[in-house]
């Protein structure tokens, strides 16, 4: 019995970007950097491995991402590092490592690229995904997180994609979260009990990610739980009102959800999130409530490049998960940025004509003109096939005689007129027709 050849696949809760899928992946690359030019944000590149002690440190020992999700591993040089989960911190790093803060604040920085989470694979979730992300750094003032939050929403009106919502909260600063978390034990150690599994750990490592457990008996407990609004200090509170009177200011829809945590410690002051909302009524003011999972979320952070080693500096950032975004472009029918399709088509007829055409595409190329060819293919009828499917206006072709001659044939794709010319006037003729 012949042995049965192994097949390959994608790692779970990987996926490949097929070049039938490149012209929506390339249509959100290219509005996002747009978007970044527009609101001066400059485009920052950080490695993909990262020291894992970046990410304990900053996300946090005990949240989901560091005690669940990273791809950790040791090198052969004895370094432990992993593969970034999210763009935040590695930007923190490169801020500080390449002295960055010598230049004028605030410093606006764009990135976008893959990010890994060892995560159970399900619609929208997976191990590896992309983000586009901003971050403001080196300013307090909250017009830059609201700023944030309205560049989003100028992202979705470029798209015409109306019902687009955004969740705020406060989470405060180190001291007011302090009491808040105090009394936020306080509330829950006697109802431990009816808590889930997970929340039993949360209540004694991460109290406040208590408030946006999912499962319904937590749900049920926390409707008579402390509110964080409640128990901000002076600073916190006029920063976050002033946060809200700008989104007023600019006409952003918010909805105010006082059980936004986020998942990621660094956290301090606002926290934002984004959905589609599915309420009818997309102009209200109301509140709404909202489908399927986050498409972005963010906020301040204040206390990080203080505690990777940096100086005091308040920052501000969001991410946006990519495909998550291109899923609700799709289900819009976000019209796509036109591929470039190539106007010309070099079609041959034997070997020395084949040879011949290899060099004339790099000619071409030279002379600004594009230009397609299907040497795989030896037949003329089946070289015109390839020609019309891409839409070519007119192809050159090229046969033993037109070798000898010095010449080449042009035809005109759509009337199929033909026209032979000499081979030396041939780009001149082809710019002339393309204009
Ligand atoms: P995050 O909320 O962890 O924030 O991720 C932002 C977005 O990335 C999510 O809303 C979601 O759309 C997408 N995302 C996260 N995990 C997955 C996954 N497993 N599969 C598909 N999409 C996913 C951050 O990462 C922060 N660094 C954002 C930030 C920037 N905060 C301040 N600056």
């Amino acid at each position: 019995m012949p042995k049965k050849k192994k097949s390959f696949q994608a790692p779970k809760g990987t996926f490949d970007i097929l070049p039938s899928a490149q012209n929506v992946w390339e249509t959100l690359r290219f509005t996002a950097s747009r978007l970044a030019d527009d609101f001066s944000y400059r485009r920052i590149d950080t490695p993909i491995i990262e020291s894992s002690q970046l990410f304990e440190t900053s996300v946090g020992t005990a949240t989901d991402i560091v005690q669940k999700q990273m791809y950790t591993f040791k090198t052969s040089g004895g370094d432990v590092l992993t593969l970034r989960p999210e763009g935040t911190a590695p930007v923190a790093r490169a801020y500080i490592e390449n002295g960055l803060y010598n230049q004028p604040s605030p410093q606006k920085f764009f990135y976008m690229g893959p990010m890994f989470r060892y995560e159970q694979p399900q619609s929208g979730r997976f191990r590896q995904f992309h983000q586009f992300g901003f971050e403001v750094i080196g300013d307090e003032d909250p017009i830059y997180d609201a700023q944030l939050v309205q560049m989003i929403f100028a992202l979705f009106d470029d798209f015409k994609i109306t019902n687009l919502m955004v969740k705020v909260n406060s989470i405060g600063c180190k001291k007011c979260r302090q009491t808040f978390r105090n009394a936020l034990i306080k509330y829950y150690k006697p109802q431990a009990k009816h808590l889930c599994k997970d929340c039993k750990t949360r209540l004694k490592d991460n109290p406040l990610r208590l408030l946006d457990c999912k499962d319904e008996k937590c749900i049920k407990v926390r409707s008579g739980s402390p509110q964080i609004l409640d128990f901000l200090c002076g600073g916190c509170r006029k920063h976050f009102t002033e946060f809200l009177e700008i989104l007023d200011e600019i006409e952003i829809r918010y909805t105010l959800d006082p059980y936004l945590v986020r998942g990621l410690d660094y956290y301090t002051k606002t926290v934002f999130e984004f959905f589609i909302s599915n309420e009818e009524n997309k102009d209200s003011r109301l509140p709404k409530s909202s489908s399927g999972p986050a498409i972005g979320g963010g906020g301040r952070y204040d206390d990080l490049y203080h505690l990777l080693g940096g100086r005091n500096t308040p920052a501000v950032g969001l991410a946006i998960g990519m495909e998550r975004m291109m899923s609700i472009m799709q289900k819009n029918d976000v019209k796509l940025i036109a591929k470039k399709f190539p106007p010309v088509f070099l079609a041959y007829l034997g070997v020395p004509a084949k040879r011949k055409v290899i060099k004339l595409l790099s000619q071409l190329r030279h002379a600004g003109i594009v230009a397609g060819e299907s040497f795989g293919k030896t037949s003329i009828g089946a070289q015109m096939k390839v020609a019309d499917k891409i839409g070519a206006f007119y192809t050159v072709i090229l046969g033993q005689k037109e070798i000898l001659d010095n010449t080449a044939i042009i035809r005109d794709m759509h009337s199929g007129m033909q026209e032979t010319v000499p081979r030396a006037k041939l780009i001149e003729v082809l710019k002339k027709r393309l204009g």
